[in-house]
Formats: structure tokens, C-alpha cells, sequence
């Protein structure tokens, strides 16, 4: 049968199938220690769930409005308001079926065939894939773990060009946990109102942030740039409701609308009873989200620590979300039982099938020489995990 050459194009993302090895093989009766998932170990909170019964029984199973419901719009605006001081109104907020469905809205709203947009690596796996399918073009900027994968704004002014309509920031990152200063915000503000370019924010981490520091979102430095930025978001990673799908876009209410439009046509309206529940995570008691950061804070210093106790293992304590993302270059270029491993890829692999221990290579987020090494399992997980790592790099 025929396939489209966009089609042809699309790889399955790498950390989807590197899950997928790993399940297939705790299928088949092997100890695997997980350190490759993307999402929350926890429960989704029993109120949560609870409110989803409720909107059952009450009837709320039929379509809703394309963009969501206006409850759960006035919601997000108001814990915005209330958590950074952001003023929306609801009508500037668009539901969608998860983060990733809201940033292909954004992308198939914004971009022109060879629209050029800038984005850090190492970058969040979908991204470029994204910004392809809609014909535009992502322009690669390197960030480095010496200055805790800040851009550069000079790479990023000289990256620039008559094509570029916008800047991705995702900051808390994926896969680094890196979080952007005040004075790298600012710089990129700075350009994009130079440029007149629109910032698209993936803020999806942002209540994973550690050491009691408050997120800092680049649409809170001043009006202009707050006008000129969308911002994505959603309850995936807040609330331990990666299934439910449920993510927003929040920006300009032109833009809004158009973006609206477009699922309207493409996907209608999320899951009304996901909506439902996502309207008691953002308005019900709070405390779980605090206590699920504590948790991944815990295990950040534990793992983090573990690793330090590695040879040839480099790691920044990363500032937020649940992801370690160590340099392992060191082991590249060696033979580990008689294998030769000179990439992430195939020191996964081999980590994989040799240590039952399953990681996401670096190459996927654009960074040959790293692994990201997700917390998202206990703590029993990771210090078995660790020793694994240990005799399969036997040191
Ligand atoms: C950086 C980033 N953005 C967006 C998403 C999308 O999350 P969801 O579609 O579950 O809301 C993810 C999920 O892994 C992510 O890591």
C-alpha cells in the first residue's frame, strides 16, 4: 500500500520503543530494572479518580466543546493566577489530548512550509519530529553540561535567519532537568522581540522543580514578551495522569482560536470525563503534587549520589523534573564482553541485554555520549539498578 513520504520520514520515538524492549522482556519473565520511563510511578490521586466516577454517573460522556470545557479553561487560568501571578482569561486557553497534542496545535497553527524554529538539544525526543511533520525546519542549538545546559544567546542570536518564526524552550527540560536562569530568559525574550519571533514554552516540569525554588516561566518577565509566548502545559506530569490526556495550550486569544479550529476539525474535543478529572486535580487539595516532589527530590539526591560512586560516570544534580542525564563518553570506544560500544545507542543496548537495566541513549535527545536515567521507580529500583550498572561497565 502506498505511504506518504511524510510518513516514510517518521521514526517511532526512540524512548517509546526502548520501554517497549524493556516490557517485552520483563514479559517474557526477566528482571529488568526500569530507568527509561517518561512518566510518574504514582498513583494518580484517589480524589482524581473519584471525580472521574462522578462524571460519569453525572452524564459527562458525550463530546464537550472542541476547546474544552469552560470550567476546566477558568481552572488553569485561576492556578496560574494564583501559583505565579500569570493573568489569562479562559477564552486564551485551548484543551488538548495531552502536551504533545497541544504542541502539535501550536506547530500546525504557527509554521509555514520552511518555517525555521530554534530549539536547544539536548531537546525532548518528539520535538523536531513535530516541527518536520508540519513542514517546518528545526534549527539545533547545543547546550553544554559545564554551564548546566544554558544556551548560549550569542548561538542563538547568530542562529537567527529570515526563516526563524520561533524559539522552543522547555525549561524545566526533558531530558536534562535543567531550568533556565533569569538572565538566559531574558536574553531570549530579548531576541524574540529583536526578531519579532514567538517563544513556545513547554512548562509540562513545572512543578517539578527542587531545593523550594519556584518555577520561573519566561511569560513572567514583562507584557511583551508574555504576549509574544505560548505555553504548554498539562496535568501528565503535576498530578501522575500521564493516561488520562489531558494538556493545554495558553497564548495570544487569535492564536487560540485558529489552534481550537484546527482540532476541531482533527481530534474534537479531549475526553470529557479526563476533563472532569483533570478539573478536580487543578482545584482539589494540592498536597500531592508537593508530596510526589518531595519524593523525586529524595530519589534525585540518593541516585545522583549512587552515580558519584562510578568511575568514568559524570553527572549534574539536575534542578528539577525526574531525569538524571549523565555523560557516560568515557565508556565509549571500549569493548564491554567483546562487544564494541562506541554509542549511546549501543551501550543502551548492551545495558539492556547484558546488565537488565533499560536507559534511553543520548543520541534520541540529540546528545551522543549521555543516557537519561529516569527516577520515576523506587528506591529499592535504583540502588539495584546502580549496582547493575556497575558490573555491566565492570568497574
Ligand atoms: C518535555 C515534554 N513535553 C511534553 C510532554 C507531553 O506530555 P503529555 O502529552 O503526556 O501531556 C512530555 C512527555 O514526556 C515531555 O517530556
Amino acid at each position: 500500500m502506498k505511504i506518504s513520504q511524510r510518513a516514510v520520514q517518521v521514526q517511532p520515538s526512540p524512548t517509546v520503543g526502548m520501554a517497549a524492549r524493556a516490557k517485552q522482556m520483563i514479559r517474557q519473565g526477566l528482571d529488568v530494572v526500569s530507568f527509561a520511563v517518561g512518566e510518574p510511578d504514582f498513583a494518580t490521586p484517589e480524589h482524581i479518580c473519584q471525580a472521574a466516577y462522578q462524571a460519569m454517573s453525572a452524564g459527562h460522556t458525550k463530546y464537550t466543546a472542541a476547546s474544552g470545557i469552560p470550567e476546566l479553561k477558568e481552572a488553569i487560568v485561576a492556578r496560574l493566577r494564583a501559583e505565579v501571578g500569570l493573568d489569562y482569561d479562559a477564552d486564551q486557553v485551548c484543551i488538548s489530548n495531552g502536551g504533545k497534542h497541544a504542541l502539535t496545535n501550536i506547530w500546525q497553527t504557527l509554521l509555514d512550509e520552511g518555517d525555521e524554529v530554534i530549539v536547544f538539544a539536548p531537546y525532548w525526543v518528539s520535538y523536531p519530529v513535530q516541527i518536520q511533520l508540519c513542514g517546518g525546519k528545526p534549527v539545533v542549538i547545543e547546550t553544554e553540561a559545564s554551564c548546566g545546559f544554558q544556551p548560549d544567546p550569542e548561538e542563538v542570536r547568530s542562529a537567527v535567519t529570515p526563516r526563524t518564526v520561533a524559539i522552543l524552550i522547555n525549561s524545566p527540560t526533558n531530558p536534562t532537568g535543567a531550568v533556565f536562569d533569569q538572565e538566559t530568559l531574558q536574553e531570549i525574550a530579548s531576541i524574540a522581540a529583536e526578531n519579532d519571533l514567538t517563544i513556545v514554552s513547554d512548562e509540562i516540569y513545572r512543578n517539578l522543580v527542587f531545593n523550594g525554588r519556584q518555577h520561573l516561566s519566561i511569560a513572567m518577565l514583562d507584557e511583551e514578551t508574555k504576549a509574544r509566548t505560548i505555553l504548554v502545559d498539562g496535568v501528565s506530569k503535576s498530578y501522575a495522569m500521564t493516561g488520562w490526556r489531558i494538556g493545554w495550550l495558553i497564548g495570544p486569544k487569535d492564536f487560540v482560536t485558529k489552534a481550537g479550529s484546527i482540532q476541531s476539525q482533527q481530534t474534537s474535543g479531549p475526553s470529557s470525563i479526563s476533563q472532569h478529572a483533570a478539573l478536580a486535580a487543578l482545584t482539589g487539595p494540592q498536597d500531592c503534587v508537593a508530596a510526589m516532589r518531595d519524593e523525586f527530590e529524595q530519589r534525585r539526591d540518593f541516585f545522583a549520589e549512587a552515580l558519584r560512586q562510578l568511575e568514568g560516570i559524570q553527572c549534574n544534580v539536575p534542578p528539577a523534573a525526574f531525569y538524571l542525564f549523565p555523560d557516560i563518553s568515557a565508556h565509549l570506544g571500549r569493548s564491554l564482553a567483546g562487544k564494541q560500544i562506541d554509542t549511546s545507542l549501543q551501550l543502551a543496548e548492551y545495558l539492556l541485554e547484558q546488565g537488565l537495566i533499560s536507559t534511553v541513549p543520548g543520541s534520541a535527545f540529540g546528545a551522543e555520549g549521555f543516557l537519561r536515567l529516569s527516577f520515576a521507580c523506587s528506591v529499592e529500583d535504583i540502588e539495584r539498578g546502580v549496582q547493575r550498572l556497575k558490573t555491566a561497565l565492570e568497574i
